[in-house]
This record gives C-alpha cells, structure tokens and sequence, in this order.
C-alpha cells in the first residue's frame, strides 16, 4: 500500500502515466488527509479537522447497485462534470475511486482514493467520480451545516463560484 495519495493526468494513463506531485493538487487548491479508516468512528484526528473545517454534517454513502438506489442514474450523474457552490468533503472508508478534477490548464488530473483518503474539493471547480475495477465505494460525505448537493453541470462560467474559483487561481501580479 502507498502512503501517499496517487494523482496522474487521465490522457497519460496507461503505462506512461506520471504520478503528480502532492504540490498540484494544493495549486488547485484540493485538501488532502490520510486517516485511519477502520477508527473513523472513534478518530480524534478525524474530530480535529471536522472542528477546525466545521464540518458538523456527516453521512455514509455506499455506492454499489445493492445499496444504492437509481444507482445506474447516480453514477452517470457522478461522471458528469459538474461544480458545486460549496466544498465538496470525501473521507473514503472501504474501497476504491477516482475523483477527477480540472487543473488550471483545463487538463483532467485523476485522484486515486483508497481507504483512509479525504480529500476537500474546492466550490467552484470542474470535477467529476467514477468507480474503478473494483466496483465499490464506501464514502463519508462532509459538509459545514445544512448539506447541498446540487450539481451544476459544465459549462457554468457565471456561476458565483465558479468565478470565485478561477479568481482564486490567478498568480498575483505586480504591476
Ligand atoms: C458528488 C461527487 C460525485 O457531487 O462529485 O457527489
Ligand atoms: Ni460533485
């Protein structure tokens, strides 16, 4: 088992995918913590960062055709790249998935999550899930109050935080 999350650029994958560097998923601004999974009821590291994030919402969600219901709508509707208005929270517990999302230069870069990998996606940028070989993903879904889980499908360049997003990218500049 790696220690460290795994990240590649989907058009390289195959044999002569690259792994990317941690540092670019921080560039797009994507958090990343490795927890234990089999203590996520009783995880103290796990309490710190819902406390410091406030993120007071949890759910499960298991994604598999028994468990999940319009499961084969769901998925399509994962796949799909879509943004959000707020952060998007994963903490996956069993199994395995790749979350997708878009760099700076509109290029896909595949997240490999694994068991005991959270990941934060910012509000405002392009992504999208799909279930690997494995067929399974056991996800608890983060959220700061109320939780929404509207997507908002591309293209959605007006969207507010979309806006925000792209601001937030742009290198400051002396002029
Ligand atoms: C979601 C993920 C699949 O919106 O992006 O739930
Ligand atoms: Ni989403």
């Amino acid at each position: 088992m790696t220690m460290a999350i795994e990240a590649w650029y989907v058009e390289e994958s195959g044999e002569d995918k690259k792994l990317l560097s941690l540092s670019k998923l921080k560039e797009l601004g994507v958090l990343y913590w490795r927890l234990n999974p089999k203590n996520y009821e009783n995880d103290e590291e796990l309490r710190n960062i819902r406390e410091s994030r406030g993120y007071n919402y949890v759910d499960i969600l298991d994604i598999c055709p028994e468990k999940l219901e319009n499961y084969e709508e769901k998925v399509k509707n994962f796949y799909t790249e879509h943004i959000h208005a707020n952060e998007e929270i994963r903490y996956c517990l069993e199994g395995s998935g790749y979350f997708d999302v878009r760099d700076k230069d509109d290029r896909w870069v595949r997240i490999w999550m694994k068991e005991g990998d959270m990941i934060a996606l910012p509000s405002g940028i392009y992504h999208r899930l799909a279930l690997d070989t494995g067929k399974y993903l056991k996800l608890m879904r983060l959220f700061v109050d109320e939780p929404v889980w509207t997507p908002f499908n591309r293209p959605q360049e007006e969207h507010p935080a979309r806006k925000a997003y792209v601001n937030s990218l742009v290198p400051l500049e002396a002029h």
